[in-house]
């Protein structure tokens, strides 16, 4: 049996942010699900205060030490939780994870590199020495680093096998030299590993150390290759490019279920579409919209972050909602100068147009279920999970070709009666052709033969996390 370790800062249903937690919340369960009793998956992540009191009633504590961190002696606790067949682990320290938030505070680095030593630590302490370490991000590439300059000699963790996942390369973890020792612990020995571009870079050392490094789609290992994609990381992923690969996500068919979904006002199949256009219906009634069931209503669930696309949206909005009888939905936060773009296009279309600015994860899928059209026209997108959601919810998709979008949906077409394809789709980072995109799907969605017909192949395009948890149960197998 194959004992596999996944390292991560984020997984559902506990504690998550955005889709590194999605994955986090699913994969696990897929590969174990795949691999049967030739595997046994386990997943560390830090336990935060914002874990709720229903999970923390179901942990036990299995040990608890004190974690070396250079200087810092720390008291680690490591609870245990056992959901569907996965042993999840949380490393425990008030002083580091009762904060409000995830992160994005001062001392994310030190935060980051303590859960990496405990977990790492932790090994030793309960006697589970996996065959796989699979780090995730940023946040766990120290347990990589740490596990090669540190453990190595010691019994039982000499062959362990690594792989680091990129689920975007735009977040590195860089951090100036001169806590090198006093936060990270590294000596000047490993300072080549960590090294790039006159600062250490947590990501760069992952790579370096990996015995195999994947990321999230098949374009989008292509693409940060690439100066245009990689954030300045393309020369290190040229050079392992041999142990790079990209695997396409998945979403979680459970919880992610238009014909059983509790948080949706009517459930709904591809075979009884009627029902889905109730969700439309409750949703304008919610957001105090005007109840029009015959006009499309298009969303935008997004961070509301410049890789988005969301210029492209600023750029051609107003005019489509000037000139089309349509219904935009915006939900999602982030940078200050979108979100008051949203507010203020909601003040001049107040019947049309609604900017809900929060995050907030059962209201998002009201509005998957609601919506006809979905946009996400990324500039990058290493995946992305909301264009298969929105699938799934019967949403039709207009993307940007670019990493997993790329991978996920292709454009429309018909040549005899014969539909192909499962969205609309365009190339160039330009707001034309998104204006085009979204033209077309508005039009297409207008003539209700073709429209049923579109979104019935779209709810039936498979999302799910069957063919990759294979791809990821084979790599890991490989090593
Ligand atoms: C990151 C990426 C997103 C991807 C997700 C899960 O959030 O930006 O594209 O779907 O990770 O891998």
């Amino acid at each position: 049996m194959k004992k596999i370790l996944l390292i991560g800062a984020e997984a559902m249903p506990f504690a998550a942010t955005g889709g590194l937690g999605d994955v986090l919340g699913s994969l696990p369960l897929a590969v174990s699900k795949a691999g049967g009793d030739e595997v046994d998956v386990r997943v560390v992540l830090p336990l935060y205060s914002a874990i709720s009191q229903e999970w923390r009633d179901q942990m036990t504590l299995e040990i608890a030490y004190e974690v070396a961190l250079s200087w810092r002696r720390q008291y680690c606790g490591v609870y245990r939780l056992c959901k569907d067949g996965v042993i999840y682990y949380f490393i425990d320290n008030e002083y580091y994870y009762k904060r409000d938030t995830l992160y994005g505070c001062f001392d994310d680095g030190e935060r980051f590199a303590f859960f990496c030593k405990a977990a790492i630590d932790m090994l030793g302490m309960i006697g589970f020495y996996p065959d796989v370490i699979h780090a995730h991000d940023w946040q766990a590439a120290l347990s990589l680093i740490y596990l090669d300059r540190k453990y190595r000699q010691s019994e039982g963790y000499a062959h362990i096998k690594t792989i680091f996942t990129i689920h975007n390369i735009e977040y590195q973890g860089k951090y100036d030299f001169w806590i090198l020792g006093d936060v990270f612990e590294l000596i000047e020995n490993d300072r080549s590993i960590v090294e790039y571009d006159g600062c250490i870079n947590l990501m760069k050392g992952a790579i370096v150390s990996a015995n195999l490094v994947s990321t999230v789609s098949p374009r989008y290992a292509e693409e940060i290759c690439t100066a245009e994609y990689a954030h300045g990381l393309h020369p290190i992923l040229t050079e392992n490019q041999e142990k790079l690969c990209g695997i396409l996500n998945g979403i979680d068919y459970e919880y992610y279920n238009p014909t059983q979904d509790p948080c949706i006002a009517k459930n709904f199949t591809w075979q009884n579409l009627d029902e889905k256009s109730e969700n439309k219906i409750a949703l304008q009634k919610e957001v105090g919209l005007h109840v029009r069931p015959d006009i499309p209503m298009i969303s935008v669930i997004s961070r509301l972050a410049s890789h988005k696309g969301l210029d492209l949206v600023s750029e051609i909005v107003y005019n489509v909602m000037k000139d089309q009888d349509v219904q935009l939905v915006v939900l999602g936060k982030g940078e200050s100068r979108y979100e008051s773009f949203f507010m203020g296009l909601q003040e001049t279309f107040p019947d049309k147009v609604r900017a809900l600015i929060t995050y907030d994860r059962d209201l998002s899928k009201r509005i998957y279920a609601a919506s006809d059209i979905f946009l996400m026209p990324s500039k990058s997108e290493p995946c992305g999970l909301s264009q298969m959601i929105a699938s799934r919810y019967g949403a039709i998709p207009v993307t940007r070709e670019t990493g997993g979008l790329y991978d996920s949906i292709k454009p429309y077409w018909e040549e005899n009666g014969e539909i192909h394809g499962n969205g609309f789709t365009f190339v160039n980072y330009r707001s034309e052709e998104l204006r085009e995109g979204m033209l077309a799907a508005i039009e297409l969605w207008r003539t209700e033969e073709k429209r049923i017909s579109l979104i019935k192949r779209i709810m039936q395009t498979d999302f799910s996390w069957n063919a990759s948890a294979i791809q990821y149960l084979r790599m890991y197998l490989s090593l």
